[in-house]
């Protein structure tokens, strides 16, 4: 067995991040695609060495029932990236970062500098696999090893993060398994780090957490301090976005995808991205 597989997450809230990955490898796959990452297939590779055969198909089964809109919703990040860049932000923070090579695969610009958050045994999985694969980022990369449940504010300091700096936050599925009050929590210290012209996507999912799919992937996922995914806020995010230091746009979802050269489904006009910049 390969150090990497040695350490795959095959539970908790990690092993989602591998399911983004087979999402993103099929993806690349495609001659439509929507984006490419080269570097998913190592991951997902990878990955299957450290699973039980009957658990992976598991995994790929639920992976196929969020493919759809998963893997529209990676290119509408990968545009909010560039928005976000031309605008001037030069710091990126991906909040729950899992398996995300855009420091390697989106050309990023040398003065951009990415700093990925998330959890241990996520970070002992991917950082050998990166390695083995030795294609380096194009910008300057950092790792924050930190549970955001907990002080993550000081790791980001300590590895360079500028407060005073614009800021692009990247919330791309990690926030939903935190509760409410988490959610707030990391919200506000985003708040207090965002220099003026920081931006912050927030997801506004009309997400039913009993529906099959969801029921599916927590009983997958297996952990009840980070149950994904959790019912959407009862309070109204972008009034409190606002209230405390942000402009607002929402974004529906159908606005978002008119122009992918992909049918994508015309949903509930309430979902979609609520774009915050820090006034
Ligand atoms: C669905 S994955 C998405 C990963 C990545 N954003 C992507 O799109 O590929 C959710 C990620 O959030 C991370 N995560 C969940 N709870 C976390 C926490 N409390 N602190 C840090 N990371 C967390 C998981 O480890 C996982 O990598």
């Amino acid at each position: 067995m390969t150090e990497a597989a040695a350490k795959v997450p095959v539970d908790g809230v990690a092993v989602t991040a591998i399911g983004v990955a087979v999402i993103r490898e099929r993806e690349s796959l495609r001659p439509d695609r929507l984006y490419n990452d080269p570097l998913a297939a190592a991951f997902v590779t990878a990955a299957r060495a450290g699973f039980e055969p009957d658990r992976w198909a598991r995994m790929e089964e639920i992976a196929d029932q969020f493919y759809e809109g998963r893997t529209i919703g990676v290119r509408l990040v990968d545009d909010r990236f560039r928005e976000a860049i031309e605008a001037g932000c030069r710091q990126i923070v991906l909040l729950g970062a899992g398996l995300d090579t855009r420091a390697h695969r989106m050309s990023l610009p040398a003065d951009v500098h990415v700093y990925e958050i998330d959890l241990p045994e996520l970070f002992a999985f991917k950082e050998p696999v990166l390695a083995a694969a030795g294609v380096p980022p194009t910008c300057p990369r950092h790792v924050i090893v930190a549970d955001l449940r907990e002080d993550w504010r000081t790791p980001l300091l300590a590895t360079g993060f500028q407060p005073d700096v614009p800021t692009y936050w990247v919330d791309e599925g990690s926030l939903g398994y935190l509760n409410q009050d988490w959610n707030r929590r990391v919200v506000r210290t985003i708040t207090e780090l965002s220099a003026p012209a920081s931006r912050f996507g927030a997801g506004r999912m009309v997400v039913d957490p009993d529906a099959p799919q969801y029921r599916a992937l927590k009983d997958f996922v297996g952990e009840s301090n980070s149950a994904p995914r959790n019912p959407p806020p009862d309070f109204d995010v972008e009034a409190w976005l606002q209230e405390i230091g942000w402009t607002t746009e929402f974004r529906s979802w159908n606005s978002m995808t008119a122009d992918l050269p992909r049918p994508t489904g015309t949903l509930d006009p309430r979902i979609g991205s609520i774009a915050a910049i820090r006034r």
